[in-house]
């Protein structure tokens, strides 16, 4: 494992994950989850009484993401395979993170992904985006062209308000970068 992702591992995803408002006994959607680089910190940041739905489309990272579960023994982690529409039942989840995920979508199908998650969130419930490859933050696929400001504007459009824009150090892939985190709250 290399450095920056064991440092993060081990110590700094929870303190990441506190500072943005994940509390215990919450129960959270990691939409995007890859190979649960925030999934395993969110794990024990809710702890034994919260829950963590780690989703991904991709069933490749979610078998890697499997094997490191059941070696560490991890009980509050469901897995779920899939893309839009989400096997959770309407306003049952505190929190959904989406981090470094959006850039893979064109708008139409974005905005489809904001509208699942407000209907899974509970009322002024936490959805919490780190948009990744925008305009001004390494350009690519889907977001190139955009910038912050109209993301946070589609996303509103889709019934949330941003409460809070942080500027963090946060892992990005397998390394330690800056990003804004969007936090937004569900009407
Ligand atoms: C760059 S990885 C980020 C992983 C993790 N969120 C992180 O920050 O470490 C993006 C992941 O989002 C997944 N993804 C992209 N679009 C998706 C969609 N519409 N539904 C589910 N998963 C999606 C990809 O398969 C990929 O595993």
């Amino acid at each position: 494992m290399k450095n920056d992702v064991k440092k993060w591992m081990e110590e700094d995803g929870r303190k990441f994950l506190r500072e943005i408002d994940i509390k215990k006994g919450q129960t959270v959607l990691d939409f995007g989850c890859g190979e649960g680089h925030y999934t395993i910190p969110l794990s024990k940041v809710v702890g034994k009484n919260g829950k963590v739905y780690a989703l991904d489309k991709d069933k490749n990272v979610l078998d890697k993401l499997e094997k490191v579960i059941k070696e560490n023994n991890i009980k509050n982690v469901d897995l779920i395979n899939g893309g839009l529409k989400i096997p959770l039942k309407e306003e049952s989840l505190d929190v959904v993170l989406c981090y470094d995920v959006i850039h893979y979508e064109i708008k139409r199908q974005r905005k489809n992904i904001y509208s699942e998650i407000y209907r899974l969130l509970k009322k002024e419930s936490l959805f919490s985006v780190y948009p990744k490859h925008y305009k001004s933050d390494y350009p690519l696929m889907e977001l190139a062209e955009i910038d912050l400001e109209s993301i946070v504007k589609e996303i509103e459009e889709e019934g949330f308000i941003l409460k809070h824009k942080f500027s963090k150090t946060l892992l990005h892939d397998d390394c330690y970068n800056k990003g804004y985190i969007l936090n937004l709250r569900r009407n």
